[in-house]
């Protein structure tokens, strides 16, 4: 039966980890992937969690079953981490939380919930999105359509013309959005857009998708999260994905979190049971060892500060970089404005080449970034920062 399947080509972002590695170049430069490199060009283990998996190895006294929501600890640290100490709805017994393989096990389980709430709903995504958007949520039966975000001509977000369409998006429909640090656009909304999100929600009904990969990587860890919050204060149901692999750099961990919040206690626990049942059909119950790593780091002061810190050091490398970079441009001579570079957050950025240009870059320059001319800026370093200069400035040059 195996003859009927057609060959597929690879995925858009993991395939090009592939053609980097076979690259030969000893210039090669891999601005594609979003992994955090540091100026060695390495994904180095943050010493809180090297710290805290020493730990867990040391007191860990079983390997038996965790159960389908993982470790309950951890979940209740996210959920501090998440919606803050003083939240209301974390105190109305309104929001419930299960461990999950990474981010993208935290959207497919959502998706799969959702499509139980309403199997006829329709998802509202940005216009950029993260492209794993459409198969996580899509093969789950949701279906999937467009809101206008980021506006390529001006580098920001065309909020008027996303707030105009969502205003026909009603009960029963989901609105998904980045929480922070947008991907692959870097726009994020600021706490007043959010506030008007959070009021159309409201009077239109739909319910807010918010998908949060980056923690602490835009402004802070507690900055980042002022979306989610100022939402859960709003609405009475929302869903949040959430992933730990860039903020505590536990990539191949797979550690996530799905967040459900509901009207009230009741409404919380049918869903969580839901959720639970949707787990156990799909993979039963998650790894435990990332989520071990994580809730250690939460729980004790001395880790935390010391991840509160190195999270701070990635985030301002990021935003070092981009400063640089901007300056780079600036200095190249071009007729084109690139400081919305700078002002952009988070890992990734457009350069605002075409998709040719891209194919030079990589063809005959080694640099390696997504078609849409996505890059991820840690990728840059001291050592390649003039390469990747030199090589934009000819094939833009060209132009
Ligand atoms: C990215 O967008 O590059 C990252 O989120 C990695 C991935 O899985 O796509």
């Amino acid at each position: 039966m195996f003859e009927n399947l057609k060959p597929l080509d690879p995925d858009p972002i993991l395939g090009l980890i592939n053609e980097f590695k076979a690259d030969e170049s000893s210039l090669k430069v891999d601005l594609g992937v979003g992994v955090y490199r540091n100026e060695q060009g390495k994904t180095p283990i943050l010493e809180a969690v090297r710290e805290a998996e020493q730990r867990r190895i040391r007191e860990e006294n079983t390997k038996e079953y965790l159960g389908g929501a993982g470790e309950v600890a951890y979940n209740q640290a996210m959920i501090k981490l998440l919606f803050g100490t003083d939240s209301a709805e974390v105190d109305n017994d309104r929001v419930r939380a299960v461990q999950t393989p990474g981010g993208c096990g935290a959207l497919r389980v959502l998706a799969e919930f959702l499509v139980r709430c309403n199997p006829d709903a329709t998802i509202w995504v940005s216009n950029p999105t993260w492209a794993n958007h459409m198969p996580l949520l899509g093969e789950a039966g949701l279906k999937i359509r467009e809101y206008p975000y980021y506006n390529y001509e001006t580098h920001s977000i065309d909020f008027d013309e996303m707030m105009e369409t969502l205003s026909h998006v009603g009960k029963g429909d989901l609105v998904l959005l980045h929480g922070c640090c947008h991907n692959p656009c870097g726009a994020d909304l600021d706490e007043t857009q959010w506030h008007a999100l959070a009021k159309l929600a409201n009077l239109k009904g739909f319910t807010p998708f918010i998908d949060i990969a980056y923690q602490g990587f835009g402004d802070g860890v507690e900055e980042d999260a002022i979306g989610v919050r100022v939402m859960a204060n709003h609405v009475e149901e929302m869903v949040v994905a959430q992933s730990c692999s860039k903020n505590f750099g536990l990539y191949r961990e797979r550690v996530g979190t799905a967040f459900i919040l509901s009207k009230n206690t009741k409404q919380a626990d049918i869903a969580y049971s839901q959720l639970l049942n949707v787990i156990r059909g799909m993979y039963s119950m998650p790894p435990a060892h990332g989520a071990a790593i994580v809730r250690r780091i939460l729980e004790d002061e001395a880790l935390k500060t010391m991840w509160m810190g190195e999270v701070a050091e990635m985030r301002h490398r990021i935003k070092t970089l981009r400063v640089e970079l901007v300056k780079g441009l600036a200095a190249s001579g071009f007729n084109r404005d690139f400081s919305f570079i700078e002002r952009e957050r988070g890992m990734f950025s457009f350069l605002g080449l075409d998709p040719e240009q891209v194919a030079i870059l990589k063809k005959e320059h080694s640099i390696y970034m997504l078609g849409s001319s996505r890059v991820s800026i840690a990728g840059l370093n001291a050592g390649n920062m003039q390469y990747v200069l030199d090589s934009i400035t000819k094939v833009l040059k060209n132009d």
